[in-house]
């Protein structure tokens, strides 16, 4: 498989894909499989981003690295495949990893995934490569891969789970953290530092009980006073995350020592509370927000866009800027969407009994703000995309005090390959007497939603059969203080 077969196969079969669920302002593939996001960076005052992409397929297969650029992060330019598992050393796939300009050169750092055979793991392999490029569209594996082996790995991890570097520079070093499983199957992250990126040296490694099997897409950042790592766990237990996806995205605070490269981390949180959300990646702009890009997906589930045959899976969510507030990671849409709005409508002051519709706006690609007055005892429904009895459901129950979502009873249902009727989330939240406010973004298949200004997200997708619109439904008398609609308009 080469970049060139891939970029001509893209090229014969774009138009086959079907647009139905097409999204509207999200990064998607032109045609094919994508999962994470790779290579987040900025190249020559644009930002590049990479992803996991098959493009042969609407299910997982040996992975390229698909690439868009963009100016603002929401507008982004198709680029061509920039690399194909085409090497002994990446023929199971180029996996995941990330980028940094040196110089003129754009450097990308990734897992090459070398699987011989599908049904003896004991002959799986994954190492660490480099690829160049002069131009940041052309990229050229370097001669010395990999860079970092088998053989420079803890003898207590395993070597089949060794992947998905994330690098940076701090002083005149770089540094690298990787993430991988222990043989006696704890999610792991190992950091190395190298002069040149060729030499590679491990020297510290973190990992925690009962955490997860393999920790995956790691990444490190500082904001405000606090050092950040974030990881993709499998297999965390529901009561250690919170999370109700058998993979869920952690962040960790804690200290970062760049001598020793140990990370203490004190506290952590999940990130996002809904289904669909993995592995995601950050960058920092020029004018230094830290930006968080994620893919919008998950890993056990079967697709309707899979089974209907619509030639095309995955996207990434909408970039959320990431914000320190009370020492909790908030996430709030990146603001440069702003500059997409058109066409709104506000409603002020509202008491809302029994039902309220707005069968006008017939929902495709939007942003909402909705701010509610004290909700304490009180439950409001919020349907999307309602048609008759099918609804996406977002309940504020301020008796349970959770905020809830149901996707059970809309459209082609999203089934989880291990968990039947896997059709809700919740989010408890201490209080509702100060109301809530909700920045919900909807992209034909998908549904964002931020809570109290990014406190908890909660990203699904959804596949409604018919059009709908949106209502709200309560059982006591509540204040709509404000809903604004604006359509979102590339
Ligand atoms: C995470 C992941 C990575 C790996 C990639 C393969 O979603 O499993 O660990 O590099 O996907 O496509």
């Amino acid at each position: 498989m080469t970049v060139n077969e891939a970029n001509q196969y893209i090229q014969k079969n774009r138009n086959k894909v079907n647009n139905m669920f097409r999204h509207n302002y999200h990064v998607m593939a032109p045609v094919g499989w994508i999962n994470d996001p790779n290579g987040f960076c900025i190249y020559n005052n644009e930002y590049h981003l990479f992803y996991q992409f098959y493009p042969y397929d609407s299910e997982w297969g040996p992975v390229h690295w698909g690439h868009v650029k963009s100016k603002d992060l929401v507008k982004w330019e198709e680029l061509p495949v920039a690399l194909a598992p085409d090497q002994e050393y990446d023929a199971g796939g180029c996996f995941s990893g990330s980028a940094i300009q040196i110089g003129s050169e754009l450097y990308l750092m990734y897992t090459g995934n070398i699987e011989p055979d599908k049904n003896d793991q004991e002959k799986k392999r994954q190492v660490q490569c480099l690829a160049k490029s002069a131009d940041g569209i052309k990229f050229e594996k370097i001669g010395n891969n990999p860079v970092i082996s088998c053989d420079e790995i803890p003898v207590n991890t395993r070597v089949q789970d060794f992947r998905d570097p994330k690098i940076w520079k701090f002083g005149d070093k770089f540094y690298a953290v990787i993430g991988s499983r222990t043989k006696d199957d704890k999610g792991q992250i190992l950091f190395y530092t190298s002069e040149d990126l060729i030499k590679w040296k491990n020297i510290n490694s973190l990992s925690i009980d009962d955490f997860g099997l393999v920790w995956e897409c790691p990444d490190v950042f500082s904001l405000e006073e606090r050092d950040v790592l974030i990881l993709s766990s499998q297999y965390i237990p529901e009561e250690k995350s919170g999370s109700q996806n058998i993979y869920a995205c952690i962040a960790m605070m804690g200290k970062f020592n760049y001598e020793t490269c140990d990370f203490k981390p004190d506290k952590y949180q999940l990130l996002d509370c809904g289904f669909d959300f993995y592995a995601p990646q950050t960058l920092k702009t020029a004018d230094g927000r830290r930006i968080l890009i994620a893919w919008m997906d998950m890993w056990q589930r079967k697709s309707p866009l899979h089974e209907l045959g619509h030639n095309w899976r995955g996207a990434m969510t909408l970039p959320r800027e990431l914000i320190m507030k009370n020492d909790r990671l908030y996430q709030l849409p990146v603001r440069e969407i702003r500059n997409y709005r058109k066409n709104d409508e506000v409603i002020y002051g509202l008491e809302v009994f029994d039902e309220f519709q707005l069968k006008h706006i017939k929902l495709k690609s939007h942003e909402f703000y909705i701010e509610l007055d004290d909700m304490e005892g009180k439950v409001l429904n919020i349907d999307l995309f309602r048609c008759d009895d099918e609804a996406f459901r977002l309940i504020i129950d301020g008796i349970k005090h959770e905020i809830i979502l149901d996707r059970g009873r809309i459209g082609y249902l999203i089934e989880s390959l291990n968990r039947p009727g896997d059709y809700i989330r919740r989010q408890p939240v201490t209080s509702l007497r100060d109301g809530i406010r909700l920045n919900i973004f909807v992209d034909v298949s998908s549904i964002e939603i931020f809570i109290n200004d990014g406190e908890y997200v909660m990203t699904s997708l959804v596949y409604p059969k018919k059009e709908g619109y949106i209502s709200f439904r309560v059982d006591r008398p509540v204040i709509l203080k404000e809903f604004k609609k604006w359509d979102i308009c590339l």
